[in-house]
This record gives C-alpha cells, structure tokens and sequence, in this order.
C-alpha cells in the first residue's frame, strides 16, 4: 500500500469472475462518491475486455458513468458493466488460425490502456481471480484498489464478502420449500450448492434450513456415516431427510466432481450432488431426488444487508484511493470497514475452519457432517 491518491481526475471501475448480487449497488455508491469528488468515471465492458479488445463493443469498451448512469441500480442483480471469467488479462486466452487456443500475458499492455486513456486510478470488483489481477497491475504501477466479492465467501482478509448472504438467503428458502415436497414422498433430497473449495453457502444455509446432514469440502466425507442417520430417522418414523451438498465435496480419499476445464477458466465443479443421491439411494433404499441450484444462488436482488455492504465497499473504495491508500482492498471488519494490503487477500482461499461455533452448533445439533 503506497503512494497518495491525490490528483486523481478520473478512475475506472472493472467487475469480474462470476457475478454477484451486489455488483450494481457496489458501481452506483462508488459512482456518485467519486462524482462528489469532482473526478470523472468510466466503466470497462466485461472485465478488462473492453480494453483489451475495444472493436468488440461498436459503442466503445469504455461506458462513461454519470448520475444517471446508475440510478435505480441497487437493487438489481447481474452488472451493468458485464463481466466475464475468461479474460485474465496475465493468461489471455487467443485462437489461432488452426483454431487452437494458447494463453499470453497482456497485463502490461492493459497498464498501458489504462494511461492511454487518461485513467489515474481503477475500482477492481472481484473475487480471488479478479483480485490477484487487480494485485498484478498494482505491482506494475497502476493505482487500484480491489472490493471483495463472491457468493462463495471464499476470500480471506474480510470478514464477508458481498453477495454471500443473499444466496445463502435463497438456499435456505429452496430447502424450507424442498422439506415439504420431500415430507409429503417420504424422499431423500439432496441438494447441491456453489461454494467451490469452501462449504460457506452449505453449512449456512443447511444450519439455517434444518438439513439432516451438510456435505463440505473441509470434511471429506463416508456417506455410511450419512446414511446412518438416514437409518435412524427412518426408525424414529422421520421418513424423509434433507441433505445439504457443496459443490466441491468429495469423498474421504477421494476427489472433487469436476465437469469441465476450459482454456481461459477455473476447473469447473459439478455432479457431486447426483453422486451422492445414487449412492445414498443404493444405500438406504430410500427414493432419492437431487436438486442443484447452482447459477440461481448467483441471481436476483441482493438482500438488505448485502445491499448496506455493497453500497459502504463502493464508498469505502472511493475513500481509499482520496487517502491515498492504493493497492489495498476494502474489507468488512464489524463494525469498521478497513483497507488490507491486496497482496495479503490472494495467499490463500478462506476455508470454513473446522473448529468454528458454527461448525460446532451443527454438531451440537445432530447434524451430520458426514464424518
Ligand atoms: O465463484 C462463484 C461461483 O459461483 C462458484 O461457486 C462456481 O463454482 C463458479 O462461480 C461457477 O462459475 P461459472 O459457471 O460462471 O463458470
């Protein structure tokens, strides 16, 4: 962190990864803060694509950000600037004419476009990926500041991230929902949730929606210790059970579901929730259904509380790069919100530590961990 962020006169914001809700409450504070102080804003298409590869967008990669540009944007989900997760500008993916894809390093490049175009200073609103590109443009000069976003909850160095509460929010309601309907057939339900390598979403929304076992990648598990508990509800006259799933849990010994790995992208997960119905169904002999609610947990409107962090990250960032406090990262440490060095956030992912009192009341609760 280094550097004053005066003579600022125009910044640029930048959304990437997968989106959040959040992202547009996030723009519109950081929006009129930075009108407030007299500096000009623009917005780049997409990532960094838009000025990367300007002759994609006919009206131009930039979108210059007035008042009006974000009015009666809070509550809306998705991004106003787009987003991709294929366009790390360190590995950037380019075809060639046999139709192969290689990946080259056009971050110093895009430090280039950003002077070009006049830019003093960039809001980058990411999760991990976005932020350790954020990290590499700062080492190479540029002023930025990061804001932590991601439904997963998997950054470190913030106490939350954005998002994270409004799909823990919709995956609690999909499990009250699925209770009844898996009540009503004396079902197995299994129901698999995003998280990547972290079960944030599914130890919350299990703890939180009465799941009758929570499957996280912290905990590899032994589906004979989960269908046990199945067996013993059953006996009690409990002919049904809920079954909470990250998508990133894996066996004991074993490894993740993975159904893609693309040029361009992270390791895609997926399919461990039907996995662990067919087996749980063999086991038990119990009718089992599997719901995955994967992109749903990323739609809709931020909740009220994601909405306040949204709106105080965007002015926070406005407010670091006006102290002068540059390649840092707002981060929520209740009840301040601070800056951390961006260098710090990108180590390592934030995992759900095994000894927390959430993990501990699942247990206290007799709620299997599959262990
Ligand atoms: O990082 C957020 C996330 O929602 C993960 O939980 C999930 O694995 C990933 O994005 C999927 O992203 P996409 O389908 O956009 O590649």
């Amino acid at each position: 962190m280094a550097g004053k962020g005066n003579n600022i006169r125009k910044i640029a914001i930048s959304t990437g990864g997968g989106d959040a809700p959040g992202l547009n409450a996030v723009i519109r504070a950081a929006v009129v803060s930075a009108l407030h102080e007299g500096w000009e804003c623009v917005g780049i298409r997409d990532g960094y694509n838009g000025l990367l590869e300007p002759d994609r967008y006919p009206e131009g990669g930039l979108v210059r950000l007035v008042r009006s540009s974000v009015r009666g944007i809070t509550h809306l989900g998705g991004t106003i600037l787009g987003t991709t997760n294929r366009g790390d500008p360190r590995a950037y993916p380019v075809q060639a004419a046999d139709g192969s894809w290689s990946e080259v390093d056009r971050s110093t490049e895009l430090v280039q476009a950003f002077a070009d175009h006049g830019i003093d200073a960039l809001i980058a609103i990411g999760g991990d990926g976005s932020l350790a590109i954020a990290n590499t443009l700062a080492e190479k000069g540029l002023k930025v500041v990061g804001v932590p976003k991601t439904i997963d909850n998997d950054l470190e160095e913030t106490q939350v991230t954005f998002g994270f509460d409004t799909a823990v929010t919709f995956a609690t309601e999909c499990i009250d929902r699925l209770h009844t309907t898996a009540e009503a057939h004396d079902r197995l339900m299994v129901i698999e949730v995003m998280g990547r390598y972290a079960g944030w979403i599914a130890l919350h929304s299990g703890l939180a929606g009465s799941a009758d076992a929570i499957l996280i990648p912290e905990i590899p598990y032994d589906l004979e210790s989960v269908a046990q508990v199945i067996r013993r509800r059953e006996a009690a006259g409990r002919h049904f059970s809920i079954i909470v799933v990250a998508e990133g849990a894996h066996p004991a010994g074993g490894a993740p579901s993975v159904i893609g790995n693309d040029i361009g992208q992270a390791e895609r997960l997926g399919g461990i929730g039907h996995r662990v119905a067919a087996e749980l169904q063999t086991m038990t002999g119990k009718e089992t259904r599997t719901v995955v609610l994967g992109h749903l947990l990323r739609g809709g409107s931020p909740t009220t509380r994601d909405r306040i962090l949204s709106l105080r990250f965007g002015a926070a960032a406005v407010r670091a790069i006006r102290e002068g406090c540059l390649g840092c990262m707002v981060s929520l440490d209740p009840p301040e919100v601070l800056y951390v060095p961006l260098a710090l956030v990108t180590k390592r992912i934030k995992t759900v530590p095994l000894d927390s009192d959430t993990v501990r009341t699942v247990r206290d609760l007799g709620v299997s961990l599959g262990d």
